[in-house]
C-alpha cells in the first residue's frame, strides 16, 4: 500500500517532466493526456498542479533556464537545499546550473549569494499567520508567579517576514518573493513573470482549470496584482498538497499503529520528550503542543513556529559574508511599519523561526546559516554548547553569531551520553517521509 504510493509519486514526477517538456515547445498539453496519466493527475487538484508546474519550472528565472524554486528546495533533500555543489561551469558536470557553498544557494545571476540557507518548503504551509501571542507560563513561572511576555509566532522565512496578513496565507506571500529577488530568480517585475506564463499554452490550460479563466493578463496594475497573487496561491497550494506535506514517515506509521520503532529510535523519542536535565527537552520548541512526556501525534509539524536564539555560530564559509551578525526576527521587526512590533525589535535580534524536523535525515546542511553539516553535530551542539572545551571534530564550538537573547532552557548543557545522542539522531531519522516498509 505504502509502496504503491511511492511508485505513484515517481509516475507523477515523470509526468511533470513530460509536461515541462511540452511547455518548452509551447504545445497544448491536452493531446498528451492518456488514461493512466489523467488518473495520476487526480492526486493533485488543478490549483496544486499549477503550483507544481511553477515550482519546478526553471524557465522562471533570469537568465532563463537556470533556476526553479526546486533548485533550492529539492524533494530529495527534504525540499531544502544542498551542501556543496561547485559553482560556475563545474556545477554542470553534476547536472546543476547553479552551485551551493556550505549550504547557501547561488542565485540565478551567477555568483549572487544571500547568507541564509534554504529551509524546507515542506510543512512551511502549516505555519500560522504571523502574530504576537500570549504564551502559557511553564511550571517554574507558575511557581514564581511570573506572567511570561507575549511572543511572536508564525509567518514564513527564518524571520517570519512573509507574515500572511495580506492574503491570510504566509506561504502564498512567501512565494511571491523569490521570482523577484536578485539573489534568487531575478525577474524585474511581477508582470515579467506573468508574461512568461501567458506565452505558454500549458500554463493557460492549467490556469483555466484552476481559476476558471484562461486570462493571465498583465496589462493593468489591477490585473498584475490579481494574477501575481494567484501565482503565490497556486504555489502555496502545491506546498500544502499530499505530494509535499506527505506525513509518510515511519513516525507517522508508528503513531497510526502500522509500524514499530526500533529500541534505539524509541529511546531517542523518549529523550526528545523528556525534560532537561537528562532529557533532550526538544519538545519545548519542536512540536506543536510542546508538552513534556507526551509523544507528538501523527501529523505534528515538529516545530512551535516560534522564534529562538540557539546561539548558532557563524558559518565561516558563508559566501554571503559574516561582517555583521544576522539580526533574524529583530531585523524584520525593526523595519516593520507596526510600532508595537518595532518596539520589540531589540529583544528579538538573533532569533530565528524553529524549523520543522520532518525530513531532516535527508538534509545536507542545518540552521539558518548552514553552519552545521550533520545531525550528529547538531545534536552534540545542543548537548554541549555551554560545556567548557566541548566542540566538534576537535574544534571547540565557536562563539554564538548573536550572543544576546539566547535560549538556555533545553539548549546548551543537557548531560546526555554519546549513546543518547545517537538515539536522538536515530529518532529524528524516523521523521523522513517516504517510509515504505514493512509491507502492510
Ligand atoms: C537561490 C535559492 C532559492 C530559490 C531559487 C528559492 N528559495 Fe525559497 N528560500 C531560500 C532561502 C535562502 C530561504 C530563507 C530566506 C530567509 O529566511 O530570509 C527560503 C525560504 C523559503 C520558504 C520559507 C520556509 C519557512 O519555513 O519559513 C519557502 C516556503 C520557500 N523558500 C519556497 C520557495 C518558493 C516557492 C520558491 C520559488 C518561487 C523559492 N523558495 C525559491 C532559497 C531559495
Ligand atoms: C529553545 C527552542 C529549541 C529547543 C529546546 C530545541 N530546538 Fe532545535 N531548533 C530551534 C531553532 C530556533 C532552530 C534554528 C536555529 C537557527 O538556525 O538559528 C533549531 C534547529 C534545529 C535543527 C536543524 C533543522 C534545520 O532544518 O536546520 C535540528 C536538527 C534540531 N533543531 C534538533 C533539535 C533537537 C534534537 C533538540 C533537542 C535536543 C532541539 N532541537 C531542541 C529551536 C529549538
Amino acid at each position: 500500500m505504502l509502496h504503491s504510493r511511492k511508485l505513484q509519486t515517481v509516475v507523477v514526477l515523470f509526468f511533470s517532466v513530460l509536461l515541462l517538456d511540452s511547455c518548452k515547445k509551447d504545445l497544448s498539453v491536452e493531446p498528451e493526456f492518456d488514461q493512466a496519466r489523467a488518473r495520476t493527475r487526480t492526486n493533485l487538484t488543478a490549483l496544486e498542479q499549477l503550483g507544481k508546474q511553477i515550482f519546478f519550472d526553471a524557465r522562471l528565472s533570469e537568465p532563463v533556464g537556470v533556476q526553479a524554486c526546486a533548485s533550492c528546495h529539492a524533494p530529495q533533500v527534504g525540499f531544502s537545499g544542498f551542501g556543496d555543489i561547485p559553482t560556475g561551469g563545474a556545477a554542470a558536470a553534476q547536472g546543476f546550473k547553479r552551485g551551493f557553498v556550505a549550504g547557501i544557494g547561488e542565485g540565478a545571476p551567477a555568483g549572487a549569494f544571500g547568507r541564509r540557507r534554504p529551509p524546507s518548503a515542506a510543512y512551511a504551509s502549516m505555519s500560522p499567520v504571523f502574530a504576537l501571542i500570549a504564551v502559557q507560563p511553564d511550571p517554574e513561572e507558575i511557581a514564581a508567579g511570573i506572567i511570561p511576555a507575549p511572543q511572536f509566532m508564525g509567518g514564513n522565512f527564518w524571520d517570519g517576514r512573509a507574515t500572511g496578513l495580506r492574503l491570510g496565507n504566509p506561504a502564498a506571500e512567501q512565494a511571491l518573493g523569490p521570482f523577484l529577488a536578485d539573489k534568487e530568480q531575478n525577474h524585474p517585475s511581477p508582470a515579467a513573470v506573468l508574461a512568461k506564463l501567458r506565452s505558454n499554452r500549458a500554463y493557460i490550460a492549467l490556469w483555466q482549470a484552476a481559476f476558471g479563466t484562461p486570462d493571465i493578463n498583465n496589462l493593468t496594475t489591477a490585473q498584475i496584482n490579481l494574477n501575481y497573487d494567484r501565482v503565490g496561491t497556486a504555489v502555496a497550494a502545491y506546498e500544502a498538497s499530499v505530494e509535499v506535506n506527505q506525513f509518510s514517515s515511519k513516525y507517522d506509521a508508528y503513531k497510526r499503529g502500522t509500524a514499530s520503532l526500533t529500541p534505539l529510535e524509541a529511546e531517542g523519542l523518549a529523550i526528545f520528550i523528556a525534560p532537561a536535565p537528562n532529557g533532550g527537552e526538544c519538545y519545548d520548541c519542536h512540536t506543536q503542543a510542546g508538552l513534556a512526556n507526551v509523544e507528538p501525534p501523527a501529523g505534528d509539524a515538529f516545530t512551535d513556529f516560534m522564534f529562538h536564539n540557539d546561539g548558532i555560530p557563524a558559518n565561516n564559509r558563508n559566501p554571503g559574508g559574516n561582517v555583521t551578525p544576522d539580526p533574524g526576527l529583530g531585523g524584520f521587526l525593526e523595519t516593520s511599519t507596526n510600532p508595537a512590533w518595532q518596539a520589540k525589535a531589540a529583544e528579538n535580534f538573533g532569533r530565528f523561526k524553529t524549523p520543522t524536523l520532518r525530513n531532516v535525515g535527508k538534509m545536507q546542511r542545518f540552521m539558518h546559516n548552514g553552519a552545521m553539516a550533520s545531525l550528529e553535530e547538531v545534536t552534540h551542539f545542543y548537548n554541549t554548547r555551554d560545556v567548557f572545551g566541548a566542540g566538534w571534530n576537535g574544534v571547540p564550538w565557536a562563539a554564538p553569531e548573536y550572543p544576546f537573547n539566547m535560549d538556555f532552557h533545553g539548549v546548551g548543557g543537557l548531560g546526555l551520553t554519546a549513546h543518547q545522542e545517537a538515539a536522538l539522531v536515530a529518532f529524528m531519522k524516523t521523521l523522513d517521509d517516504g517510509f515504505t516498509g514493512p509491507a502492510q
